[in-house]
């Protein structure tokens, strides 16, 4: 019989290569509360069932809280020849309260026992990242609010388009948001079920609660299917593809950020606090934290695809190939987490240069809508002719390097006769923008109302 904790039957140690493929213990360590707090759960359930008895449950706990202080503390001493944190901690356990540590695995598995510490870790960090993201959502609301006036070149195909302001621009990534923690709460609801009593894949033949050990570790229900249970990891593919969708979101964000910080755009600064330098080019200020923010969308992206090639070739139930679901899924959302902070930090550190957008919002004949829409209502063309009449008058202004609102009555009156004085009123980029006040449009008064809206939301929440 080897040491190892299923060392029953071999006679011969693990090749050290075996031992260097299986271990986990160097990143599955970070389970502990959530192996300590099932097992507690656990034992309590044995206890209440009539499994274990009194004295050997409460020594169980006993034990397992003080191998909490332990670890808390520094004190706890991982050992890779454990293979994983549920081994560590078992073996410590024994250490601690001798024999009786070894009926804590009655009715347990390794198999149940990870699937029900991930879904734990997993629906901490959905929580962590939802308040991260509720953050995130406030300082965007209340920088549109102060913004919401403050006239920008929207863009298509990142040709100037039509005027927008930069307000509305920010709200649409509150709106983005949003959809993202709808997105995480959706995989929070679904991931609450409780795999613990599942054992190894076909259930135990001990009278145990599983209603109990649900409750008490703040499931909805136990899983209804002990091969499900074990064998199941949509619930960190659903968190993952979240995190993948909402890290695109962020990403976008950041090339934003990169691309107004430039001083060809110059829209945005962001402080000392979010820049950095160059080592050679004295004059350079990089904003190195959104082009990480971008950057890290990789691995983000990445974690759903790798996870979900492992999973698509398993037989059920459990194989090892699933502890291959961690470090992944670790990198993942700490790195979103990250991320978060960074968009967030960033959004409250940014100064608006208004005279820039402004100035940026009116080139490139971004009122020229405007115009069409005003031979629309005012002269009653159909839309596809004054689309072609307002492209002549562009042909025109552009030929002489004149803005729409710089060229001469007569010379719109070259191009259509009918025009009159009036039609100056719609060439601002203010009008233009303060005239789209459909709903969800680019109107400041839209804009103000939304975001007041926001923030009211997110105050209540
Ligand atoms: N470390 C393993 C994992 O992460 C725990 C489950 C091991 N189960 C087993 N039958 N070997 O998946």
């Amino acid at each position: 019989m080897t040491s190892k904790i299923w060392g029953g039957r071999f006679q011969d140690a693990t090749d050290a290569v075996l031992e260097a493929i299986n271990v986990s213990i160097d990143f599955d360590k970070r389970l502990w509360p959530q192996d300590i707090e099932a097992s507690l759960a656990h034992v309590a359930m044995l206890e209440a069932c009539g499994i274990v008895s009194q004295a050997d449950a409460e020594k169980i706990a006993d034990g397992l809280v003080r191998i909490r202080q332990e670890i808390e503390s520094g004190a706890f001493v991982f050992s890779r020849k454990l293979e994983d944190i549920h081994m560590n901690v078992e073996a410590r356990l024994a250490e601690l309260i001798g024999p009786a540590a070894g009926r804590l695995h009655t009715a347990r598995s390794r198999n149940d026992q990870v699937a029900v510490d991930f879904r734990l870790y997993i629906r901490d960090c959905i929580d962590r990242i939802d308040a991260q993201l509720h953050d995130l959502q406030q300082a965007l609301a209340e920088k549109a609010l102060a913004e919401a006036a403050s006239v920008m070149p929207g863009f298509t195909h990142l040709q100037s388009a039509q005027p927008v302001t930069f307000g509305h621009h920010l709200l649409a990534y509150v709106e983005m948001i949003s959809r993202d923690r709808g997105r995480f709460q959706d995989a929070r609801r679904r991931l609450n079920e409780s795999p613990l009593g599942a054992a190894a894949l076909a259930g135990t033949s001990f009278p145990i609660d599983r209603e109990m050990t649900a409750r008490a570790l703040g499931f909805d229900r136990p899983t209804a299917n002990s091969l499900d249970s074990v064998s199941a990891r949509d619930f960190a593919l659903e968190t993952l593809a979240a995190a993948a969708i909402c890290a695109t979101h962020l990403s976008r964000f950041a090339e934003e950020i990169v691309l107004w910080t430039t001083s060809q755009f110059a829209f945005v600064s962001l402080s000392d606090k979010f820049t950095t330098g160059s080592s050679i080019m004295p004059q350079k200020r990089n904003p190195d934290a959104a082009e990480l923010v971008r950057g890290k969308s990789g691995r983000i992206i990445g974690a759903l695809q790798a996870l979900l090639i492992v999973m698509k070739g398993l037989p059920l139930a459990y194989s090892k190939d699933m502890q291959e679901d961690k470090e992944g899924a670790f990198d993942s959302l700490d790195s979103l987490a990250l991320c978060i902070a960074a968009a967030c930090g960033m959004t409250r550190d940014m100064t608006v240069n208004a005279q820039r957008m402004r100035a940026a919002a009116g080139a490139g004949y971004a009122t020229a809508t405007d115009l069409a829409d005003w031979l629309v209502r005012a002269l009653g063309l159909p839309f596809r002719e004054a689309h072609h009449v307002t492209g002549r008058i562009v042909g025109i202004a552009e030929a002489r390097g004149l803005g729409l609102e710089e060229l001469e009555l007569s010379d719109l009156q070259g191009v259509e006769p009918r025009i009159t004085e009036d039609v100056f009123g719609v060439l601002g980029v203010e009008r233009s923008v303060e005239s789209r006040t459909s709903y969800g449009g680019a109107a400041p008064s839209n804009v103000r109302a939304q975001a007041q809206s926001w923030l009211k939301r997110l105050e209540a929440e």
